[in-house]
């Protein structure tokens, strides 16, 4: 009896104590977004305020946005309505959703400025915070000249044959033992594929020595971004993570070391063998002081890292998609087979066009955009919103908005894009981002990614495990973008 008493008020103790921490925790969210509220006040016309989730500590909604993407967009349209505001840190964002909205905040994007390091903190800052995707002005105008030859639509054409040769070489290569049917995780199959041709772009050919360090400087790279970026907390400050957490510090250093090593090699060897490719003029200009080192590091950073993920992630879904659906690898092989690769992966009008941009509107890699700010005041769902605040798009709210894409928005049928105009895709369609600061590499990324499919669906038929098909949206949560877990079984074709 004694000890049934002891029990139960141990119980009555512990519970006692954890309602009153979570209740002091959710009173200190809600007196601090009271707070924050009063220094960022955005109102409508009959003076209401934007509604939008309490500040959560540290990261505000961060995190949520990059590793919830999905489940909050649903929850915050449903809680907040089509304009609301999220915090980065304790940064306002103002999240928009729809197109005459996103038309509105864009309308003067040339003078748009991106959030310092994206509003993510002091670590991602170390990674990222200098690259052409994040920085302003003149600065990122003589970054964007720097590589925009490289990636511009003439260039990328006239590589298009060097890209299809080795599309069909990775493909031929996918099973090493080259067994007549096999299993893989898709982007375990895809990945190294857009690395490598987005890395030849940049260093020339590569030798395999070459291609091993660069993978583990990415590896690197990779493990700081998972381990320390998407923990936020402390590694949103240079002081707490180099008080708090030395080892992560000394980790970071240690790439920074390996990537600076890295590139200064292969200037040095390019240079000397006269290979006129983009990473000996780019070194050049740091040496001649017109880029900085960190500039220069960080933009290879967000081209090679960075899009790792995006590639990879959007390459996997392509891969998914055509897998669950026998009936479009049929029609794509139809379509495909009279004409040479070097072409089909240029057409914007064809079935594997259609099949490219129905993945990239199911899974944007990411689900909110990256934070931008207009210099001028703007009026957007009623509410204004001050010069220089962060408004992000709800990239799943648009790309799924039943009003624009019909009651089977949430399907992928790739057909759906032969019968709307480009013009009204402008702001219906999240894929390469809005306005001035569109991807520098979408041509490039386009047609590298239609070439793999052109060469595995000419070798493999797809089909997806029962598995697979049980929980398609299963996606790894150790990284930013959202890549998919599922398993694919490639089987060869008879000749
Ligand atoms: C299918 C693959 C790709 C997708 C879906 C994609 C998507 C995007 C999007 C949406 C943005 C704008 C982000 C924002 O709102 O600020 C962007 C920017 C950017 N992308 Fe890509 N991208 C892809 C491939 C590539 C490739 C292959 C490269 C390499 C050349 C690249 C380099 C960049 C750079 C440097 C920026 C920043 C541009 C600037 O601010 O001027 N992307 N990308």
């Amino acid at each position: 009896m004694g000890q049934l008493f002891v029990a139960l008020a141990t119980g009555l103790i512990v519970t006692s104590i954890w309602l009153l921490v979570r209740n002091a925790r959710t009173l200190t969210e809600k007196i601090i977004t009271k707070l924050l509220v009063v220094l960022h006040p955005i109102k409508d016309a009959q003076n209401t305020g934007i509604p939008g989730p309490n500040w959560k500590p540290f990261d505000g909604q961060t995190l949520e946005k990059f590793l919830d993407g999905k489940a909050r967009t649903e929850e915050w349209q449903r809680c907040y309505g089509p304009i609301y505001r999220i915090w980065s840190g304790t940064t306002p964002e103002i999240v928009i959703t729809r197109p005459e909205d996103i038309r509105s905040f864009h309308s003067d994007s040339a003078a748009h400025n991106k959030a310092r390091s994206s509003n993510a903190g002091w670590m991602f800052h170390q990674l990222l915070g200098e690259c052409m995707g994040l920085i302003n002005g003149p600065r990122w105008t003589a970054l964007r000249n720097e590589f925009g030859p490289t990636y511009a639509h003439s260039a990328v054409v006239e590589k298009a044959s060097i890209l299809s040769v080795e599309a069909r070489e990775y493909v031929d290569h996918l099973d090493p033992q080259r067994r007549p049917g096999f299993r893989l995780r898709a982007a375990d199959a895809v990945s190294r594929f857009p690395f490598f041709c987005t890395a030849t772009s940049i260093y020339g050919p590569l030798s395999s020595q070459e291609k091993d360090q660069l993978w583990s400087v990415a590896q690197q790279n990779l493990a700081i971004m998972g381990k320390y970026v998407l923990l936020g907390g402390i590694y949103r400050s240079g002081r707490l993570s180099r008080w708090l957490s030395p080892a992560s510090v000394r980790e970071l250093g240690a790439f920074q070391a390996a990537w600076e090593e890295f590139n200064v090699r292969m200037f040095r060897t390019r240079r000397e063998k006269r290979k006129l490719v983009p990473i000996v003029e780019l070194w050049r200009h740091v040496e001649e002081g017109l880029v900085t080192k960190d500039e220069a590091l960080h933009t290879l950073s967000e081209i090679l890292f960075a899009n790792l993920d995006v590639a990879t992630g959007t390459l996997s879904w392509l891969v998914i998609f055509l897998a669950l659906d026998e009936s479009v690898q049929k029609q794509l092989r139809e379509e495909l087979g009279g004409r040479p690769a070097e072409e089909s992966c240029t057409k914007k009008d064809d079935l594997l066009a259609y099949c490219f941009m129905e993945t990239l509107r199911l899974r944007p890699f990411t689900a909110f955009s990256i934070p931008e700010s207009s210099p001028n005041d703007k009026i957007l769902g009623g509410f204004q919103i001050p010069a220089n605040t962060s408004v992000v798009v709800s990239a799943l709210h648009v790309n799924y908005n039943k009003g624009f894409w019909g009651q089977d928005s949430d399907q992928f049928r790739p057909g759906r894009f032969s019968a709307v105009k480009a013009l009204d895709l402008r702001y219906n369609l999240f894929s390469f981002g809005f306005g001035t600061r569109k991807c520098l590499g979408q041509r490039f990324g386009e047609v590298m990614l239609k070439l793999f499919v052109i060469h595995l669906l000419g070798r493999y038929d797809i089909s997806l495990t029962p598995a697979a098909r049980a929980d398609l949206d299963k996606v790894g949560r150790d990284n930013w973008v959202p890549i998919p877990e599922a398993d694919v079984f490639f089987t060869e074709r008879k000749a």
